[in-house]
């Protein structure tokens, strides 16, 4: 399994408002990029506050793409997902699968949604090591994570983060806005991860920084 991580935020770090606005920090260059990206993976990863604050599609949509759309998947201890959302809508055309620590909820599984029971642990959510096992047995193996900022950082605390592609755009939020990478539990800079950049690119006003892990 690799595990990429994307981050699509203000100069300093932000991925959103405190209000939850998101759309769009950066450019239209970088979202294209990030098409280009989920066309590259397995499946594309969200937490479920994502999946309730922007009920995005996740899908790949480039002018004439007609290859494999990337399975979704929400992480979703309790099953908040609205029925009515876009990933529930498009479950039977793309594989959606709901990562839950309760049994299936029986109107997510009428409306095709994959729900994928995993044992708990600390605030009743799905332990991570788990999960990616259960996501490669579904034969998913390339998995981009695409937030938001708790779901970044139970991936990076865990040490699953392989890689990360990093869209930073020219403008400041300041720190009432949300964390790309909410909290570590980092007790000394020797005990924070580390990576290495491998390339920086302009993308329209943004830059595109590329890291794996050191
Ligand atoms: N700029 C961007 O590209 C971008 C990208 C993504 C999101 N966003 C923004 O980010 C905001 C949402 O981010 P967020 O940090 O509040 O929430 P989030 O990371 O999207 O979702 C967090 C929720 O996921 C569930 N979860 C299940 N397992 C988890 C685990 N192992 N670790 C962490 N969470 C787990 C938890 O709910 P349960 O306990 O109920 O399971 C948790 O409350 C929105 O405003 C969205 O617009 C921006």
């Amino acid at each position: 399994m690799t595990i990429t991580l994307k981050l699509a935020t203000s100069l300093d770090g932000r991925i959103a408002t405190a209000a939850g606005e998101s759309r769009w920090i950066t450019g239209e260059a970088s979202r294209e990029a990030v098409h280009r990206l989920r066309a590259q993976h397995d499946a594309v990863l969200v937490g479920v506050e994502t999946a309730l604050a922007d009920d995005p599609e996740l899908t790949v949509r480039l002018p004439g793409y007609n290859g494999p759309q990337p399975a979704r998947v929400v992480l979703d201890s309790r099953q908040r997902l609205s029925p009515d959302c876009r990933l529930v809508k498009g479950a039977r055309e793309i594989p959606t699968y709901v990562v839950a620590t309760i049994p299936p909820d029986r109107g997510l599984l009428a409306a095709g949604v994959r729900v994928l029971h995993v044992r708990a642990v600390g605030e009743d959510r799905p332990e991570l090591r788990t999960v990616v096992e259960t996501l490669a047995r579904e034969g998913l193996s390339r998995l981009l994570v695409e937030g938001g900022g708790q779901v970044a950082a139970s991936f990076v605390r865990c040490g699953l983060v392989d890689a990360i592609e990093w869209f930073r755009a020219p403008v400041l939020i300041g720190g009432e806005g949300r964390p790309a990478v909410g909290a570590l539990a980092v007790a000394a800079l020797a005990e924070a991860p580390h990576f290495r950049r491998t390339e920086v690119r302009e993308v329209g006003d943004d830059l595109w920084e590329r890291y794996e892990r050191a």
